[in-house]
This record gives structure tokens, C-alpha cells and sequence, in this order.
């Protein structure tokens, strides 16, 4: 039997609309509630205590919409609130974390992986532990970007002043030592284009793609599939003021998105 209900996808803003956009490539005809929680970006500075209560108040706010599957479209929430919200919430709940550490360890060769992130994730050593538990020969060295959330909330994608401070961290990662680099916070792939420059040949992972086909599979293992053929709806809702967040978000999608709503969530 179908199960036309949505999928609910959050992050601090719009970083996980890099999630949504890999989701609707693999399970088109699912719909979609996303949460940017804009009030409160970033969450990557902020306590353990906070950032499990912003994503507490989401998911209950997902489950309002009755949301079928909730993905945690944000490594900093995924690395802090995951455990918490699995026993809190009796729904499957998944984040970006396993999925990504699973991609890096199974692209490296040399065993030597980096992890960009925010602070909060960079602190937890997430990475590490997941690539550890995988294969304990990997290495991981990781470097915390705090300033890479607000140049993407504001729409600063290329230029000047990105180059100049992803230039910054990246002096601190040494390169030569890694053939793999993990984009550890889903705001970073707005920004691969810049990266890029700076990381010659290596391998980089954002955990997009895999948490999509986990998100599938869940659906599929659950028998909740979404089976109608037509495209799926997305709505979005975010926690302050949603002009900003359409008009970035439209340029990230390539699409326009109607009707961005404000959450009463806080
Ligand atoms: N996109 C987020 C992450 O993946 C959130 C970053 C933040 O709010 O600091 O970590």
C-alpha cells in the first residue's frame, strides 16, 4: 500500500536543502516538509544542550506534519541530537554521519581522511569514532570551519572574501597526508566550487548522496514507500523571516520555491 505521507528533512538553514535536492533525485514522488531553522543558525557554536533542544522542538514539529521518515540534514544535529531523538521519537530517524564516514571509507586508499565541519562536529570527533569503528586503520585529521555557515546563509558562495577565508582553514589541514576530504556540515557543498581550488585532486565527500539512499531504503525496508508516480510536493518552512531563504534558495535549487513559511517553533 502507498504511504503518501512527507518526509521531514531539517537542518539550522539552508545547508540541508543540498539533502533535498540529492532526495528528489533518488525518490522523486516522495514529498518533502523541510525545517531551516534561521532563527537559530549557526548551531555548530552552540551547546549540546541547545542544539538537542532546537532539534527536539523540529522533529516534534515534523511529526505535527506528519512525517513518516525525519532526516537530520545537518551534521552538527546528527552528531549531537541523533541518540537523543531515536529514543525520544518512535519513527525512523537518520542522519548524515554514517552515511558520509561510510563513503569516505570506502573511497580512500590510503586510509588518511579529513573532516571539515563546524565546531560543535569538528569537537565531537564523530568522524573519527564512525571511521574508526568501520576500519581502524583509517587516519582522520580534522579541521573546524566556523565561518563557512554564514558566508553560505548570506549567499556568498564565490569571491574575494570565501577565498580568502577557506584559504585560511585549509592552510591548517596538511593535504599531502589525505587522498580523502569529508565536507562534515551540509552548508559546505554550496561552497565545493570554491573549495575545490584549494584541495587539488582529492576525493570529496558530502554525505548527500548516501543519506538519500539510506533514506530509500528505510522507506522501502518499512514498506512506506511513496508509490504514486507523480513528482512529490516540498514545503518549507523556516523559524524567522522567509524572503532571504527563497531568494538563496531558488538560486542553490535552480528552482523557485513558493510559499516558504514561517514555523512557530522556539
Ligand atoms: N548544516 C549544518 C551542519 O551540517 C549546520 C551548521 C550550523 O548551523 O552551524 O553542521
Amino acid at each position: 500500500m502507498s504511504d503518501n505521507r512527507p518526509l521531514g528533512i531539517f537542518d539550522s538553514g539552508l545547508g540541508g536543502l543540498t539533502v533535498v535536492n540529492a532526495i528528489k533525485q533518488k525518490i522523486p514522488n516522495e514529498h518533502i516538509v523541510y525545517v531551516g531553522d534561521t532563527a537559530r543558525v549557526p548551531y555548530g557554536n552552540k551547546s549540546v544542550q541547545l542544539i538537542v533542544k532546537f532539534s527536539s522542538q523540529i522533529t516534534q514539529f515534523l511529526l505535527e506534519k506528519d512525517a513518516k521518515l525525519i532526516v537530520v540534514a545537518c551534521n552538527t544535529a546528527s552528531a549531537l541530537a541523533l541518540p537523543t531523538l531515536q529514543n525520544e521519537f518512535n519513527i525512523p530517524i537518520i542522519g548524515v554521519i554514517t552515511p558520509g564516514a561510510n563513503s569516505a571509507a570506502e573511497l580512500t586508499k590510503n586510509n588518511k581522511v579529513g573532516v571539515i565541519g563546524t565546531i560543535a562536529t569538528i569537537n565531537s570527533k564523530v568522524y573519527q569514532k564512525e571511521l574508526f569503528k568501520i576500519n581502524p586503520l583509517i587516519n582522520t585529521i580534522s579541521q573546524a570551519c566556523p565561518l563557512f555557515v554564514p558566508l553560505v546563509e548570506e549567499g556568498l558562495l564565490e569571491g574575494p572574501i570565501v577565498s580568502a577565508i577557506i584559504a585560511h582553514y585549509i592552510k591548517n589541514l596538511d593535504l599531502s597526508r589525505i587522498d580523502t576530504l569529508i565536507l562534515g556540515c551540509t552548508h559546505y557543498p554550496l561552497l565545493k566550487p570554491a573549495i575545490k581550488k584549494y584541495i587539488n585532486n582529492l576525493m570529496l565527500i558530502d554525505s548527500a548522496d548516501s543519506i538519500a539512499k539510506e533514506a530509500y531504503l528505510i522507506l522501502k525496508n518499512n514498506h512506506i514507500i511513496n508509490d504514486n508516480t507523480k513528482q512529490g510536493q516540498q514545503d518549507f518552512y523556516v523559524t524567522d523571516s522567509p524572503s532571504n531563504f527563497a531568494n538563496i534558495a531558488r538560486r542553490f535549487l535552480g528552482y523557485p520555491i513558493q510559499n516558504v513559511k514561517t514555523a512557530p517553533i522556539s
